[in-house]
């Protein structure tokens, strides 16, 4: 098998074999409200992590939300590490002393990345598409051995304007989900219990749910229709779901999994594919974050003492938001998680079945 560890088990889903520290098995402990929204908080009594307030808002750059944060001796995976969000969140994070490990689908353009911001972020080349590329990224993370303090599964691509598939799923699916769910199941053995954090960027919360059953189980290879915007949607649905799943299963790690829906950003190459006539694009700049404020969310959660413990939740603008009716159905997200698997098992065990031949 390519990443040359044992695969998860539906036991030991993210197979926990690097986990140092005692597992934690206390149920979630309290409930907070902010706003409208009731946010799960794990057990975490004695932690600094067990309320704090968040000054917070959809002003906030990420240099804000980490200010006196120091990450000294502190390692973080951000993907997407090559341009817009994922650039500055791994910039924020570095100014703060972490080592941050850049992942982006070549390693020309995660090396320039990191040259860009300094020597302590290390370059790996991890093409999303790309399941052997995949568990080759995780294998070179492997071997650096340490703990993670946090993944932010940050890359992402949209509105492609053609059918692509690979694995049997459309691309936009294969690169925001499944490929994303393949790394994190592949490093979330060494992701640190009791503190560790998991940031999976999600997007489009706000819009209409669209597929309306949220996942087409039955088109997930576009075969039956494709419309771009409809297949980033249920893409980045998938991503707010699976956080939600692997929020109760690493729940007795200790381990905080949540999504992030940056908001509406301007200036990064996510809409590259996208045709507009110029005065849309102009008057739509006008309500547009930029990079930095988009970045403020993810870099709160996976590396902020304030949100400490909190998991489960879909967050905007620095402050839990509610999101779709649907992020609320539990067997909606199992399906996702266990079809999910299938897809990267149907690649991934022939292999480890050759290998151990
Ligand atoms: N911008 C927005 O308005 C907005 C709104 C909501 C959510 N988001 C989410 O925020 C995240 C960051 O987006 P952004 O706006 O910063 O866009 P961006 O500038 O296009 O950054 C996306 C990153 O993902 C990488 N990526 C794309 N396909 C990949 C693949 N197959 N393998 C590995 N890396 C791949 C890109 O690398 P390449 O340059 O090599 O393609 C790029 O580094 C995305 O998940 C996006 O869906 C953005």
């Amino acid at each position: 098998m390519r990443c040359g560890r044992a695969w998860p088990t539906a036991s030991d889903p993210c197979g926990g074999a690097d986990a140092r520290t005692p597992q934690r098995t206390d149920p979630m402990a309290q409930a907070i409200v902010k706003g409208c929204v009731r946010a799960k908080v794990l057990a975490n009594p004695s932690g600094p992590g067990r309320f704090h307030s968040n000054p917070f808002n959809a002003r906030s750059t990420a240099d804000h939300v980490l200010a006196g944060v120091d990450l000294t001796g502190r390692r973080f995976v951000v993907t997407g590490c090559s341009s817009g969000i994922g650039f500055e969140t791994m910039n924020s994070l570095a100014a703060n002393g972490a080592h941050v490990v850049g992942l982006a689908r070549s390693w020309p353009a995660a090396a320039e990345a990191c040259l860009r911001v300094g020597p302590t972020c290390t370059a790996v080349a991890c093409d999303l598409s790309d399941l052997d590329s995949v568990a080759d990224a995780a294998g070179a993370i492997r071997a650096l051995n340490a703990p993670l303090d946090a993944i932010i599964a940050n890359a992402g691509t949209a509105y492609l304007p053609t059918l692509s598939t690979r694995y049997g799923v459309e691309m936009q699916f294969l690169v925001n989900h499944v490929g994303h769910f393949a790394l994190v199941k592949q490093l979330c053995g060494m992701v640190r219990n009791g503190t560790g954090r998991i940031v999976l960027v999600s997007g489009a919360t706000r819009a209409k749910p669209s597929p309306r059953e949220g996942i087409m189980f039955d088109n997930l290879d576009g075969s039956r229709f494709y419309q771009p915007a409809t297949f980033y949607r249920q893409s980045k649905l998938a991503v707010a779901l699976c956080a939600k799943e692997l929020a109760r299963r690493l729940q007795g790690r200790g381990i905080a999994v949540n999504a992030v829906d940056p908001g509406a950003t301007g200036g990064t190459q996510l809409v590259r594919h996208v045709r507009q006539p110029l005065l849309i694009r102009a008057v739509s700049r006008l309500f547009r974050k930029d990079a930095k404020r988009a970045a403020a969310t993810q870099a709160l959660l996976a590396a902020s003492p304030r949100v400490a413990g909190i998991s489960g939740e879909l967050w905007a603008d620095c402050r839990i938001a509610e999101g779709p009716a649907l992020l609320g159905d539990v067997d909606l997200a199992k399906r996702l998680w266990e079809v999910s698997e299938g897809i990267v098992d149907a690649h991934t065990l022939p292999e480890k079945l050759r290998d151990a031949a």
